[in-house]
């Protein structure tokens, strides 16, 4: 079998994250244990490493490949859930939290998943199949109104409008079901120099939508912070400006103290910081990874640690 899906960064994510080696760490998107098979070798006997996936085949695959290791236990829950997956593992806190967003090659890959314009499948785009609604739902059921915002906010898409109206026009003669039917409608009205970089952004708003990607982010972050041990560390690797956006905005509210008005004599808030940036810029791949693995290109680890 070729390689399900390459571990972007991974040297920089295990010397960033891996703070001791018999520590607890918790891993939101364990996926096909890429980055976890890079940091076992730091890691002793007697640690933890506790994963989740959302997806049903990554969970069963890292769950059988790892199956003898007693460090590494394997759930297949949203990582939102970090907080009871705590209080099931006896644990008050964790040495060190991590994610990899977005989805696996392999999800983008595989044909029925519907993640990709590059392969005709169910419009689906959900990482759990068993909940929610698909992409396909949205398409064919929101108003104009609301498939504007979505490409707006989720895809950064430049004239939303003009997309919207495509979709409605064509939805009205046939619903669009498939990915390739999407595919067409944006081909449609865009110039050929254009049209991969709007099928990415179309794709990305739904599949964001899908998902409720930034909000389960904010929710995971806000989380981490308050599970995470003194002098433990999260690091966490984007691939778009959205995810990027909020975990910067997170990890610097929490390493602020006051925010008490500048003409104010003394501090009355008494705010303490309870995190402090271990990296201040996102650290991105070389330019040597990015040529072997071009998934890689838009990859940005931030790490911040916890006081
Ligand atoms: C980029 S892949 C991770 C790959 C992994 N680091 C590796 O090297 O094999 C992202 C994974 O996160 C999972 N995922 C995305 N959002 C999730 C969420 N909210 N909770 C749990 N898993 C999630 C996806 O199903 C996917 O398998």
């Amino acid at each position: 079998m070729t390689q399900i899906h390459v571990p972007v960064m991974w040297k920089e994510c295990r010397d960033f994250l891996i703070t001791e080696r018999s520590g607890a760490y918790f891993d939101g998107t364990v996926g096909f244990g890429g980055h976890l098979e890079k940091f076992l070798p730091e890691l002793n006997k007697d640690a933890l490493y506790i994963g989740t996936d959302s997806d049903d085949t990554a969970k069963k695959y890292t769950s059988e490949k790892f199956a003898g290791d007693s460090r590494i236990r394997i759930y297949d829950l949203n990582f939102t859930h970090i907080d009871k997956i705590a209080i099931l593992e006896g644990l008050d806190s964790f040495t060190g939290i991590f994610a990899d967003l977005g989805v696996s090659s392999y999800q983008l890959d595989s044909s029925d998943a519907g993640f990709t314009y590059r392969a005709e499948s169910d419009l689906d785009m959900r990482m759990n199949k068993k909940l929610g609604k698909p992409a396909s739902y949205f398409i064919n059921s929101m108003d104009e109104g609301e498939i504007i915002q979505i490409l707006r906010e989720y895809g950064e898409e430049h004239d939303a409008k003009k997309v919207a109206r495509a979709i409605i026009a064509k939805r009205t003669v046939k619903k669009i079901t498939t990915t390739t039917a999407l595919a067409e409608v944006i081909e449609e009205i865009t110039p050929p120099n254009y049209l991969f970089k709007r099928l990415s952004r179309v794709f990305q708003a739904f599949r964001i939508l899908v998902n409720d990607e930034l909000g389960v982010l904010r929710e995971f972050l806000g989380k981490s912070v308050d599970l995470l041990a003194p002098g433990g560390r999260i690091a966490i690797l984007t691939y778009h400006s959205l995810e990027d956006r909020i975990v910067k905005e997170v990890f610097r509210n929490a390493e602020k103290g006051c925010i008490c008005p500048p003409s104010f004599p003394v501090c009355v808030c008494g705010r303490k910081p309870v995190m402090k940036a271990v990296v201040r810029k996102p650290l991105v791949p070389s330019s040597e990874e990015i040529s072997f693995n071009n998934r890689a290109r838009s990859a940005k680890l931030r790490v911040s640690e916890k006081l």
